[in-house]
């Protein structure tokens, strides 16, 4: 089927590309004239497991084609909408501006019977509204909302095999076509037939309840702070109930990355719009808690350090989580920024997002290199979980820097070896 993506951002490339893979005609539009040349010269703009690879084979098979003119779109059948949706500056609410746009230029074009089908996360309620200014445009076109579940590091896969798709319209014989067109892509994915409203609300109530569980168990590491508990083992012993399940319980630095912190505050914002600010209080509680997590990992820091001028901290990771170079509002660069910001001779390191890391925080130390950045530490603050770091020899390690004192942010790191080794371990909700 001739399709086009609008917007080739971590969603609207990952989605692009996969879809071509699967031997559909793809046409992607991005007003970034440099990304579309990269994606054009065969690169990614961004780090994601097997899309190079991908973008390769669907590049040579002549399948996609990237351009900066939204006219190019006037022959797909389906144009998927996939924006950026970010807090808007100064507020909780999301900024629309840019979906709105794409949006009107979408229509402006898309051929008599197509379908436009947005993809971005947004407030409930933007699809309704979406969809009473194509009836005032007069267009023959149809408007499905298809919420995206990818996750960072495992897009592909998550694209291919996707475990649902949810399709929200005005009724249900609009989606027949983006309906038909998933059974093709994804057999065997549970299809759910929605209201726009439903649709949108699947995609920020499944971010909420995540953001909750990470919120949750980091509320017991404060609690195990004081008491003495331990909230690794709490986690284990609780998960292990699978109505509560252990993952997302995984204690630490919190959540961060371009997805969870903003679409919880753009709920809650929401939810202030139609007076059910009570509802959702508990999100606010939990943005807090997740904020906090920083704030007692920089205090934990300084606790060891003393004055932390011209102490030298080795900060393994930026990017908010492993398997992506994305360090939109990560909890890594928050907290070796802060630390340099009080005077510690910071030096950050990650396998993959070290350049978008300098871009964003540019007065950070950085260094590819692990030993260099290990060398001379007075301190190690391990804040991304990537397997480079889970399987580094604390015995080697310990030979390059000053003092053997490691934060393991992400309560991941083999403790009985590392102390072993003659480690001093520190973590938030236990003590090592
Ligand atoms: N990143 C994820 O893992 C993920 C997962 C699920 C859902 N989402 C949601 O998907 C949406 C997109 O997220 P993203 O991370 O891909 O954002 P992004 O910022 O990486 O990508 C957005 C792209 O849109 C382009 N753009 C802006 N204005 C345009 C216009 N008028 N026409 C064409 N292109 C235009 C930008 O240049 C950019 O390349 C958001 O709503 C996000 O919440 C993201």
């Amino acid at each position: 089927m001739k399709i086009s993506v609008i917007g080739a951002g971590y969603l609207g490339a990952t989605h692009a590309i996969c879809m071509a893979s699967l031997g559909h005609e793809v046409v992607v539009v991005d007003i970034d004239s440099e990304k579309i040349a990269q994606l054009a010269g065969g690169a990614l703009p961004f780090f994601e497991p097997g899309l190079t690879e991908l973008l390769k084979k669907v590049g040579e098979s002549k399948s996609i084609t990237f351009t900066t003119e939204i006219a190019a779109i006037s022959e797909s059948a389906i144009h998927f909408l996939c924006l950026g949706t970010p807090q808007a500056s100064g507020q909780l609410g999301a900024d629309l501006t840019t979906l709105n746009k794409a949006f009107a230029a979408t229509i402006d074009v898309a051929p008599e019977g197509s379908v436009v089908v947005g993809k971005s996360t947004v407030p409930v309620g933007t699809a309704e509204r979406l969809a009473a200014e194509l009836q005032e445009s007069q267009k023959s076109l149809t408007l499905n909302w298809n919420p995206e579940f990818l996750r960072e590091g495992h897009a592909v896969a998550d694209t291919l095999e996707p475990n649902r798709i949810v399709i929200g319209a005005n009724q249900e014989s609009d989606t027949a076509l983006l309906s038909d067109f998933y059974r093709s892509v994804a057999p065997n994915a549970p299809q759910f037939i929605t209201n726009f409203a439903t649709a949108e609300l699947v995609k920020v109530a499944a971010n909420a309840f995540l953001a909750t569980k990470i919120s949750f168990i980091n509320a017991m590491s404060e609690v195990a702070d004081v008491t003495g508990a331990d909230v690794s083992l709490l986690a284990d012993a609780i998960g292990i109930d699978d109505r509560i399940g252990r993952k997302f319980l995984g204690a630490g630095i919190g959540f961060g990355g371009g997805c969870l912190p903003k679409d919880i505050r753009a709920f809650l914002a929401r939810a202030d719009e139609l007076g059910l600010g009570d509802s959702l209080q508990f999100l606010r509680e939990f943005d807090l808690i997740n904020q906090r997590a920083r704030t007692r990992a920089v205090a934990l820091a300084l606790k060891e350090l003393g004055d932390p001028r011209g102490k030298k901290v080795a900060v393994l990771g930026a990017a908010f989580k492993p398997e992506s170079d994305d360090v939109r509002d990560s909890p890594a660069l928050e907290i070796a920024e802060t630390l340099a910001t009080l005077g510690a001779n910071v030096v950050v390191t990650d396998p993959r997002a070290l350049e978008n890391a300098q871009v964003k925080v540019p007065d950070l130390g950085y260094s590819e290199s692990i030993t260099e950045a290990l060398r001379g530490a007075d301190l190690v603050m391990h804040l991304t979980e990537w397997s480079e770091y889970r399987e580094l020899d604390p015995l080697e390690v310990k030979k390059v820097v000053k003092n053997p004192i490691i934060f393991d942010g992400r309560n991941v790191l083999d403790v009985e070896s590392w102390r072993k080794a003659g480690w001093k371990l520190l973590a938030l909700g236990r003590t090592l």
